[in-house]
């Protein structure tokens, strides 16, 4: 076939009438899991302030340095949302979410934009389903956090993934660290990568991050930031850690996992499959406890995750799990003639009207030819329609699966298939 004069963007995906069941069934399982863990639905916009997207997840990071699509128009910066946090906890300041009253549970599903090389599990228009507690430090919100996040793929029977926790301190516990880790480092820096080189002032944790060979071998002997904590964070993570073991939740620690975003404080966790390939991170979050007032707001506590929903259904295909039934439609009228089409499409509200999908021929096409249409549209019934039938007034109701047939009156089959 011949390329199209238009096709999508690189990165950007079509999610075709084969595709989007299964995202229906997805979308389903996160409201009703959100629900139980009683959290509110929230929809910010698409396009955010340029200026708040490079404050809320820092200058530095690669989001904002190599990765946000970003435009201007009038006097005005706008960027496509690279994630829902700093947005969300612009709302809440915004609105003032906070006179609500107690902490706000908060959940979304979208899609985000990030100007990343595309591969598989990586595109540069992605959803996120994700949930923040914003006004909480208790660690009790972090396990809930967590635990919501892990829910939605054990329901799906996602369950063999690997959920790996850090702190990463308050900004006081960080900054003995940052020397330390600076300390280490600063012999070897010039055998190190350029970009290594480069976060070594401003942020050297995200060097921990880094993926580059000649890395490694300094990397690996490190300080970890454990030995850092003050009381405060280290207390915090050992509750989070004795309540995710009263769960039973399993977590393996790495004091290596920093995270790609400035605004975390203490926790940090994600979520690692290995049904993924090289991108094999289902879901990541932590706390951001100096956002709100970074953005302007009163200083507020919060934490969250995010998960990325292309990656959870490319998990669901290597293990064979169906999100969403194949497609099918309860009734579908095959007509013979024009007064049948017209019986078919003025009786077609009614057979909706009792709660059942039905469908007709829009082609007025062959007997033979609705029946074919009928099979592939994987119709449970057929209602077969002709001059004798509507002299009658009775209808040859077919059941496709048994092939068993009655000659019903309209009514009757209504009765016999109504829900
Ligand atoms: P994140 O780690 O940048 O965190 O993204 C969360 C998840 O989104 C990733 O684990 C991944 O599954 C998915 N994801 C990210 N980039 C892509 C991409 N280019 N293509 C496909 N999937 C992708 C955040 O976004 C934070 N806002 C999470 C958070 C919420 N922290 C606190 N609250």
């Amino acid at each position: 076939m011949a390329k199209p004069k238009y096709t999508s963007h690189v990165g950007m995906v079509d999610i075709l009438p084969d595709e989007s069941p299964k995202w229906r069934a997805l979308e389903n399982i996160i409201h009703e899991e959100a629900a139980k863990f009683n959290f509110e639905e929230i929809r910010t916009p698409i396009l955010e302030q340029t200026e708040l997207i490079v404050r809320g997840i820092g200058q530095l990071t690669d989001i904002v340095s190599k990765e946000i699509f970003a435009f201007e128009k009038g006097d005005s910066h706008y960027v496509l949302r690279p994630e829902l946090t700093a947005p969300v906890v612009r709302s809440y300041v915004e609105h003032h979410l906070e006179q609500r009253g107690g902490s706000q549970k908060l959940y979304y599903i979208g899609p985000m934009f990030r100007a990343e090389k595309p591969q598989k599990g990586r595109q540069r228009q992605f959803h996120q389903f994700g949930a923040e507690v914003i006004g909480s430090d208790d660690p009790v919100a972090d396990v809930e956090i967590i635990a919501l996040m892990i829910r939605v793929y054990q329901r799906i029977g996602i369950d063999n993934f690997e959920l790996k926790l850090n702190s990463i301190g308050d900004p006081e516990s960080r900054e003995a660290y940052k020397e330390a880790l600076r300390d280490y480092l600063r012999p070897n820096l010039d055998k190190m990568s350029e970009v290594s080189q480069i976060r070594f002032e401003k942020n050297p944790l995200r060097i921990l991050d880094s993926k580059e060979e000649q890395d490694q071998e300094y990397i690996k002997n490190a300080p970890v930031i454990q030995d850092y904590l003050n009381e405060e964070s280290d207390s915090h993570f050992d509750k989070i850690k004795e309540y995710l073991d009263q769960l039973g939740i399993n977590y393996t620690l790495d004091p290596h996992l920093v995270r790609g975003m400035d605004y975390y404080t203490r926790t940090a966790f994600e979520l690692i499959s290995p049904d993924l390939g090289s991108q094999d991170a289902l879901a990541g979050g932590g706390r951001y406890d100096l956002l709100v007032e970074e953005i302007g707001g009163q200083p507020t506590p919060a934490v969250g995750f995010a998960a990325g929903m292309e990656r959870l259904m490319i998990a669901c295909e290597e293990l064979d799990i169906e999100l969403a039934e194949e497609k099918s439609v309860d009734v579908y009228f095959v007509t013979l003639g024009d007064a049948a089409r017209r019986f078919a499409l003025t009786h077609l509200p009614k057979t909706r009207e009792a709660g059942l999908s039905a469908t007709m021929d829009y082609k007025s096409r062959s007997m033979k030819a609705q029946m074919k249409d009928a099979d592939r549209e994987n119709a449970r019934y057929t209602i077969i329609i002709g001059d004798n039938e509507l002299n009658e007034g009775k209808f040859t109701l077919r059941n496709m699966k048994e092939s068993e047939e009655d000659s019903l009156t309209f009514n009757e089959i209504l009765e016999k298939l109504g829900k």
